[in-house]
């Protein structure tokens, strides 16, 4: 198996993924993209920055929208389990010569700045900001009523290295997709929360932040979206879908926001909470991994993504391609 064991008992304790900051060119029609059509809830807004949360979210924000002259990513941001987990991490990246800093946050508590060995901009906190509940205010669910930020998939130059690096700390492999000519992981997904993934890494010239995906109530929701974007103006914003993924076995569409950046809608993946989880392999020539419908990806899925700021890219070295849509 080419998947690392996991490590059951990492270095210090990641409970899930909880924001990012991507910085947009023009903020009012971000604003129309997320709030108006998505329905994520504004919890701060000022002229240069947008703070959203999903409906069932306690905390402050999962997305902070910030104006920029170019259309990047700020950061990837995940909750820690407890305060000795901070200074924990802080020592596990000082200990492997990356960059660490203690950075002010606004609605944050003690934020821990770094990178992870390929570049990526991490933020581990603990305490955030609580909010009131929103999540029986059904007057306030708009858009495809996103309740939750489930998980970021990455770009990487060499997914071995990636899963190498986030098996080290904690996050379980449950489903990995292989090139059978080479034996290298092509793409690999990666929890900690007990769904399929947090994090998944797929091939290609990286970092970079393939998409965020929100977690949506039902299928129709999905459908829903779908028709209010083809009939409000962002028609041309449908990138893939939808469909229902072989890997994770979710209902999934993704869409594209004003710069570009990828969103996708996510729902009805599985537990993954045993500590002796089996991970599922898949072959990358199996066109049922990404749509179980049968479906490729179209081309601008595999090569397409949003960069981090202030990262290098490295193109990656495996000769595989997977099947593209014509
Ligand atoms: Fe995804």
């Amino acid at each position: 198996m080419p998947v690392p064991t996991p490590v059951l008992y990492p270095p210090f304790n990641i409970v899930r993924l909880s924001h990012v900051e991507y910085r947009v060119t023009d903020l009012p029609k971000s604003r129309a993209f997320y709030v108006d059509t998505l329905g994520l809830q504004v919890t701060e807004e000022d002229k240069n920055e947008i703070y959203l949360r999903a409906m069932e979210e306690r905390g402050h924000h999962c997305v902070v929208l910030r104006q920029a002259e170019r259309a990047d990513v700020g950061v990837l941001g995940f909750k820690l389990f407890d305060e000795p987990d901070l200074d924990k991490a802080a020592q596990f990246f000082t200990d492997k010569s990356l960059p660490i800093e203690w950075v002010e946050r606004p609605h944050m508590g003690r934020t821990l700045r770094t990178r992870d060995p390929f570049g990526i901009p991490l933020e581990f906190y603990v305490k955030m900001d609580r909010l009131a509940l929103i999540h029986q205010q059904y007057k306030l669910y708009n858009g495809v009523k996103p309740l939750r930020i489930d998980h970021f998939n990455m770009f990487s130059s060499n997914v071995d290295d990636s899963v190498a690096f986030y098996n080290e700390i904690g996050f379980r492999t449950t489903e990995y997709t292989e090139d059978s000519e080479s034996g290298r992981v092509w793409a690999a997904w990666m929890h900690r929360k007990g769904g399929v993934h947090d994090v998944a890494f797929t091939n290609g010239t990286g970092p970079r932040l393939h998409h965020t995906a929100f977690w949506v109530p039902t299928p129709l929701n999905i459908i829903d979206l779908l028709d209010l974007m083809s009939t409000t103006g962002w028609v041309h914003n449908i990138e893939r879908g939808p469909g229902r993924h072989g890997i994770s076995n979710a209902f999934f569409l993704y869409i594209r926001d004003p710069d570009g950046h990828r969103i996708e809608i996510y729902c009805s993946d599985y537990q993954t909470v045993d500590p002796d989880l089996e991970p599922i392999r898949w072959d990358l020539k199996d066109p049922q991994r990404q749509t179980l419908w049968g479906a490729p990806a179209p081309r601008s899925w595999f090569e397409e993504g949003s960069v981090f700021e202030g990262t290098e890219l490295t193109d990656s070295s495996m000769k595989a391609q997977p099947i593209i849509a014509p």
